[in-house]
């Protein structure tokens, strides 16, 4: 199989389920929510986390089918996170997976609310024994631990914080590097670490995964911010420069954009290094080298 095939198998996979888990089981007159969560959680997106849950639990042995309620609720996270990162009081754009933002559509207050409806499902989703008949109760509390602590305020939401506070301000690059960690990298080393925890990876096998997710991770959002400047807003399916409009702090601000694009691909070369404690890296070390040329 191809990487561009299995990374369209994954997200098949992974859109099936995710429709299948956004619906009311009983519409009390709420239903608009749903529309809302749905609206973006279905409007596109590369899949990248959920592509991750299940290629390292594939690789450690494991049924993808036991990860695959794990990497929706991890999309739910981070569909949450981009409704929430758009919104007037933070980054406020209008564009996100080449259509308008969900507060463009749904008003503010319902994006909100959809932000919390999804964080919401994905604990819920986590959690659900019917969801989890392939893996033990203690896998289970493991998994919704490391999604919950990977999203909290010493994760994503605490990068969030760190990156509203860098804006219009010149921050150390060691700052910069914290920010990332937290705001990007905390989500994609939990993507990482379940499939690996799911599929039941040695501990050598899980370092490896969390050191590939690091580099990936970081690499990731160096490319995020080089594609603020130089993307194209079709292809990117997002406004382009809203750092620059929002006075953040990015790689390309501190760095320039030539040290930047020589970072990703040092970076993408030393993930796809990372994995020998793996029989088989499957498409990993492909999928690291394609998102140092990615566009979208
Ligand atoms: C966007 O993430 C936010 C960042 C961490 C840079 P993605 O680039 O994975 O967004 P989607 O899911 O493909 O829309
Ligand atoms: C935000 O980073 C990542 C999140 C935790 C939501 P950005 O603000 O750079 O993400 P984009 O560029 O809007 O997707
Ligand atoms: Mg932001
Ligand atoms: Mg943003
Ligand atoms: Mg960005």
């Amino acid at each position: 199989m191809t990487l561009n095939e299995r990374l369209a198998a994954y997200s098949k996979l992974t859109e099936q389920k995710l429709l299948e888990y956004i619906q009311p089981k009983e519409d009390k007159g709420q239903a608009v929510i749903f529309e809302a969560c749905r609206y973006s959680a279905m409007a596109g997106g590369k899949r990248l986390r959920p592509a991750l849950v299940l290629e390292f639990c594939r690789l450690s042995g494991g049924d993808i089918q036991a990860a695959l309620p794990f990497a929706c609720a991890l999309e739910m996270i981070h569909t949450y996170s981009l409704i929430h990162d758009d919104l007037p009081c933070m980054d406020n754009d209008d564009l996100r997976r080449g259509k308008p933002t969900n507060h463009k559509v749904y008003g503010e207050a319902t994006a909100v609310l959809a932000g919390d409806g999804l964080l919401n499902l994905a604990f819920e989703t986590a959690s659900d024994p019917e969801n989890t008949t392939l893996i033990s109760a203690e896998t289970q509390l493991k998994a919704i631990r490391v999604l919950s602590r990977a999203s909290g305020m010493e994760g994503m939401i605490g990068g969030q914080v760190l990156d509203m506070q860098a804006e219009e301000t010149q921050i150390s690059l060691e700052q910069l590097k914290t920010l990332q960690e937290l705001k990007t990298g905390a989500l994609i080393g939990a993507a990482a670490q379940l499939g690996c925890l799911i599929g039941g990876a040695s501990e050598e096998q899980t370092q490896a995964a969390l050191e590939y997710a690091r580099c990936i991770g970081l690499a990731f959002q160096i490319q995020d911010d080089i594609l603020d400047i130089e993307g194209d807003a079709e292809t990117f399916g997002k406004p382009i420069g809203s750092d620059a409009e929002n006075g953040k702090s990015t790689y390309p601000s501190l760095l320039g954009l030539k040290r930047c694009h020589a970072l990703v691909h040092e970076l993408s070369e030393q993930a796809a290094n990372a994995l020998t404690p793996f029989a088989d890296a499957g498409m990993l070390p492909e999928l690291a080298r394609s998102l140092a040329d990615r566009k979208n």
